[in-house]
């Protein structure tokens, strides 16, 4: 048997990589978030204070990659916490946008030919449309937001929770909008919501399937 491919997609915060990442271990299996590779380009601009369009015209000096523990890197360096800065999470949907942008990244996680779980909002449509199981993972906004609202509480005690619903249904808009490979259900993907869902319950719930596949 080949690689086998498990894309994860979805809404913002509703826990793919949680899942991508338990997945993973349980089978042995790479793990790629490729919110991470996305997050990697805008801190390269906001680092040299770049225009949209001149990051477009310098993109061949960038290299995103993982290291051997899948800590993300930004052309050699380890930038796994700076791309979960408030300045990031601001910029990279502007940067998700750009088409070229999309094809170096597309491209690269292609390239991975081992049996992986891959997390993001186009694995099943683009990246992987042959992947033998496509989960496509929701949750009520309002239970979404409440997760996101505890995870910014910490660092952020001012933030209320009606700004954090706002932006979350803003965020979901753009991504099902975006004209370049939006956030889009494959057909052929199964659903997921895990709003009342526990970690375990979820992972038990993708083990089914992969059973039901004789993938496993
Ligand atoms: O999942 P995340 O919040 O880390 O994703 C960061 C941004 O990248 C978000 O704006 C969605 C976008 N993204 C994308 O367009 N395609 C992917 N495969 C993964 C993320």
């Amino acid at each position: 048997m080949g690689p086998i491919r498990i894309a994860i997609d979805g809404y913002s915060s509703t826990g793919k990589s949680t899942l991508a990442k338990a997945l993973a271990k349980r089978l042995g299996y790479l793990y790629v978030d490729t919110g991470a590779m996305y997050r990697a380009v805008a801190l390269y601009l906001i680092e040299n204070g770049l225009t949209l369009d001149q990051l477009i015209e310098g993109l061949d000096q960038i290299q995103v990659d993982f290291d051997s523990d899948q800590q993300i890197r930004l052309n050699g360096r380890v930038v796994a916490s700076e791309i979960r800065h408030m300045e990031v999470n601001q910029i990279v949907s502007q940067v998700a946008k750009i088409a070229q942008v999309r094809k170096k990244l597309v491209e690269q996680q292609q390239r991975f030919t081992q049996s992986v779980v891959m997390d993001g909002r186009d694995i099943g449509t683009v990246v992987f449309p042959d992947a033998q199981l496509k989960i496509f993972m929701t949750a009520k906004p309002e239970v979404r937001a409440q997760r996101r609202y505890a995870e910014l509480k910490a660092t952020h005690p001012e933030v209320a929770f009606d700004e954090v619903l706002e932006n979350l249904k803003m965020r979901d808009f753009e991504d099902e909008n975006r004209r370049v490979d939006p956030l889009k259900k494959a057909e052929d993907s199964v659903v997921l919501d895990n709003s009342d869902l526990s970690p375990e319950e979820q992972l038990d719930w993708v083990m089914e399937h992969l059973q039901d596949r004789k993938l496993v």
